[in-house]
């Protein structure tokens, strides 16, 4: 399963990357907005400031919701890096486009995905990763976790290579969760992530042995 960290938050994606277990990063004008990094020449910058920390893909979004803007776009977004994965969202066009950037050898991330069926349209026009947002399925009681069970079980009877995203993660029960179904890759907060590594009987069982090795020396 591979780790995406979900920020444009460069402590935090250093942070993230240091700890050795980081895949990629996935970003959104909203985590962009969150950061303070506005207008297209400062958002240009800061994707390249990304890759340069990392080693693995960087999810950039488009802005445009035409078919002819997107390809524009996501053209210019994919020459920026080797890295940078081009995200689009699930509407008419942006399956198009997804088609073409599929055609073209340009990856793709297709974001904003809510149902098994908008998750079969990704996978059918070629997208590299399809991003279900789980969190806020749960937000409106509707269960994320089980989309991405939905979208699994279609994606193995087909053999597609799409791969799963699981988005819009919270904390580190849908990390695990997520790790239990099949989803190819998880993208969170540093938060979801660094709460796998917690356990009171690692701290209890480290405090005693460090007590027990100090009476011996
Ligand atoms: O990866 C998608 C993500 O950025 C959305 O997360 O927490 O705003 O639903 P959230």
């Amino acid at each position: 399963m591979k780790f995406f960290i979900d920020t444009a938050n460069l402590d935090q994606i250093k942070e993230a990357q240091d700890l050795g277990v980081l895949d990629g990063v996935t970003t959104n004008p909203s985590l962009m907005a969150k950061e303070g990094i506005t207008g297209a020449d400062n958002i240009i910058n800061h994707y390249k400031k990304i890759c340069d920390i990392v080693t693995g893909d960087v999810s950039a979004e488009v802005i445009a919701t035409d078919y002819e803007g997107i390809i524009k776009e996501g053209e210019q977004l994919a020459k920026l890096h080797d890295q940078i994965i081009v995200k689009v969202p699930m509407i008419k066009d942006g399956v198009k486009a997804i088609k073409y950037f599929s055609d073209k050898g340009i990856k793709t991330n297709c974001t904003l995905v809510f149902s098994a069926g908008q998750a079969l349209l990704a996978a059918k026009a070629g997208a590299t990763y399809v991003s279900p947002f789980i969190g806020r399925l749960d937000d409106i009681s509707t269960d994320g976790l089980n989309l991405i069970a939905e979208i699994r079980l279609i994606y193995d009877n087909y053999g597609f290579n799409t791969q799963i995203l699981a988005a819009s993660v919270r904390h580190t029960m849908h990390v695990i969760d997520c790790a239990k179904i099949g989803a190819d890759v998880m993208t969170g907060p540093l938060s979801s992530i660094e709460g796998l590594l917690k356990h009171p009987l690692t701290d209890i069982g480290l405090a005693k042995f460090l007590a027990d090795y100090k009476k011996g020396n």
